[in-house]
């Protein structure tokens, strides 16, 4: 049976900001026991700061998701504060460079896969270690519409977007008889930091705005609300799915 919010401890990754700030924080509000990770001391304990003061359970650790001993020490610690883990949501994640893919260099290649992709991996392959243990697990990762289609001058991230949907979706039918049900969530451009250069006037802000069927950014909160639903109340069948929340940008 699917446990209460209230008695579920989750690990949410790039939690400093953006979607998985929005997410740890509404995640908090329902209760749930949160282990914000982020590489950015600063932001991430803030955001822990801000569910404490809310009344929320929150401790933040520092850790790159690309480093597997970070990792994995942060997983066990988590167990070690709130004793288990029910939910991982994995949001860290980089824009990296912008190139034509023959200009595209081989250090800035190395390092956006290395985040958004192996980060991935990483955080997935310790928090399932965890939950296969458990018999129970629900597990978010933030792809992007770039795991669906193609966009121009950012092959790493479109690669790494796809590889992430690939991933969510062996994981899934590896652990379905595990208890653990594994989703990615395909957001549109959503007005965060990522994007804030591409936002920063009217003009561009309106460019973006109209590449979505809807005429509107995304806002994190609708990405939150998407992870609340898909770690909380989903039906347990609802695994190895990729839901885009973009305004029907993919339906075009
Ligand atoms: N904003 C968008 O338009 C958009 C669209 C689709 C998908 N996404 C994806 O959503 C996820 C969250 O992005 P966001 O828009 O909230 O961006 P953001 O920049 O607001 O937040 C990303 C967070 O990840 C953290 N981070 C980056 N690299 C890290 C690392 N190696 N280890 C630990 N933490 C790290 C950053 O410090 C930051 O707090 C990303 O995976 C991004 O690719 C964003």
């Amino acid at each position: 049976m699917t446990k209460t919010p209230d008695s579920q401890v989750a690990i949410i990754t790039g939690a400093g900001s953006g979607i998985g700030k929005h997410a740890s924080i509404l995640l908090a509000q329902h209760g749930v026991k949160t282990f914000l990770i982020d590489f950015d001391s600063v932001s991430g304990q803030n955001t822990a700061d801000h569910i404490i003061k809310s009344g929320g359970e929150s401790f933040f650790e520092k850790v790159d998701v690309s480093q597997p001993d970070q990792m994995e020490k942060a997983v066990n610690k988590c167990i070690e504060l709130y004793g288990g883990l029910d939910i991982g949501v994995n949001s860290a994640g980089i824009a990296g460079a912008r190139e034509l893919t023959h200009s595209y260099s081989i250090s800035d290649w190395n390092k956006l896969i290395e985040i958004n992709l192996t980060g991935v991996f990483i955080s997935m392959k310790y928090q399932i270690t965890k939950m296969v243990a458990n018999g129970s697990g629900r597990i978010v990762n933030i792809s992007s519409i770039a795991g669906i289609v193609g966009l121009p001058n950012a092959s790493a991230y479109v690669a790494a977007k796809h590889g992430v949907i690939g991933i969510t979706k062996t994981a899934a039918l590896e652990y379905a008889k595990n208890g653990i049900s594994i989703n990615a969530i395909s957001p549109g451009w959503t007005r965060t930091d990522l994007i804030k250069n591409m936002i920063d006037d009217e003009s561009k802000e309106k460019s973006i705005r109209l590449r979505h069927p809807t005429e509107r950014l995304v806002e994190p909160e609708e990405i939150a609300q998407t992870i609340l639903w898909l770690c909380t109340q989903s039906p347990d069948s609802l695994t190895g799915a990729v839901i885009p929340v973009d305004g029907a940008f993919t339906t075009k």
